[in-house]
């Protein structure tokens, strides 16, 4: 069997910033409150003149002209998501259409909320896999501004818009583990039933408890599959829900605080987008570097986690 490395990647981040001072005008919060919770300082928001498929596109772009492919060779197109623009067509469909990628390519949405990205990895590898292609555009982008009651204080200020893409590639390597789990619950949901039945609702409690377990589980999983500790890779990059939630897992695995990367003071919890604009600050700043093992774990709405360990091969 083989595995997949990243070739390139690209981000999209909204114009709009929203502080936690522009917040605190609309709700009882405070700059004070939100960032001791969760770290968050600001979160980007579409303006009039942006929606998901446009920040999507754009972070594709960015993505396949890292990677030195042309958009030709992409063999797979999957987009993370659940706040696309339309049930269908689907964001892949309006990537697939916009950068002209070939048409006898499979192009579709994933939903696995803040776990997407790696779950979207992990089925392009196994579609590269088992065909003659070799290299797959992967997306994670969101709109969540759109699915917010900015009347409920609880959960408004904890989620932002954003995008973030890898194109992956075949690779004979075997440095590469991943896992992919579920456990079905209401915990968080969006577009489901309540008062407002597009807004995003969640039980924050059970969330911080499920997402310091999880965490640990899937890095040691990943360390099992692959023998390689947090310690032998360059970044671990975790989706960016809430600093608290990392350092309590820094602590809980007496891990090097240095090797967890943070980015939700500018951006908040951009669910399926978190990892892949992540990873790309990381690349485009010089702390990912070509050959460099990382490890990225989601988690989040389904339940769902993810894991992976893979090497950053850089531009083909
Ligand atoms: N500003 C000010 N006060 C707020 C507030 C806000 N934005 N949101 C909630 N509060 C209040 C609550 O109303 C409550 O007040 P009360 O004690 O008078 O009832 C108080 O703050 C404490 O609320 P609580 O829910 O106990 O806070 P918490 O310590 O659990 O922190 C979260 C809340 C959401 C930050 C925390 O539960 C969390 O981080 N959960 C994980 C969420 C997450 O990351 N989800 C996405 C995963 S993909």
């Amino acid at each position: 069997m083989k595995n997949v490395e990243i070739l390139g990647t690209g981000r999209a981040i909204p114009s709009k910033v929203v502080t936690n001072d522009d917040l605190a005008k609309i709700v009882d919060t405070s700059d004070e409150w939100i960032s001791t919770r969760t770290g968050i300082r600001q979160r980007y928001f579409c303006d009039e003149n942006e929606t998901a498929d446009s920040l999507a596109i754009e972070a594709a772009k960015k993505a396949i002209e890292a990677s030195g492919l042309s958009k030709d060779d992409i063999g797979v197109c999957i987009c993370a998501t659940l706040s696309g623009d339309y049930a269908t067509p689907s964001m892949a469909c309006m990537v697939q259409s916009t950068l002209q990628l070939r048409e006898d390519i499979a192009t579709f949405d994933v939903n696995a909320a803040c776990s997407g990205f790696l779950y979207g990895i992990e089925i392009a590898r196994g579609m590269l896999c088992c065909s003659g292609e070799k290299y797959a555009l992967v997306i994670g982008c969101e709109q969540l501004s759109k699915l917010l009651d900015m009347n409920d204080r609880s959960t408004c200020v904890l989620f932002g818009d954003g995008a973030g893409a890898a194109v992956i590639g075949v690779t004979d390597d075997a440095t590469y583990a991943s896992t992919l789990g579920a456990r079905g619950g209401q915990e968080i949901l969006a577009n489901g039933p309540g008062p407002d039945p597009s807004n995003i609702q969640m039980d924050g409690k059970a969330v911080f408890k499920f997402a310091t377990s999880i965490i640990p589980k899937c890095i040691d999983e990943l360390q099992k599959k692959s023998g390689f500790a947090v310690s032998d890779v360059s970044k671990v990059v975790c989706h960016q829900a809430n600093e608290r939630i990392i350092d309590f897992v820094i602590r809980r695995m007496k891990a090097d605080p240095e090797k967890f990367y943070k980015n939700m003071d500018r951006y908040g919890n951009t669910s399926a987008a978190s990892v892949p604009i992540a990873l790309d600050e990381l690349v485009r700043n010089g702390s990912i570097k070509d050959g460099d093992l990382l490890m990225m774990v989601g988690f989040g709405g389904g339940l769902t986690w993810a894991g992976a360990l893979i090497r950053y091969a850089g531009k083909k």
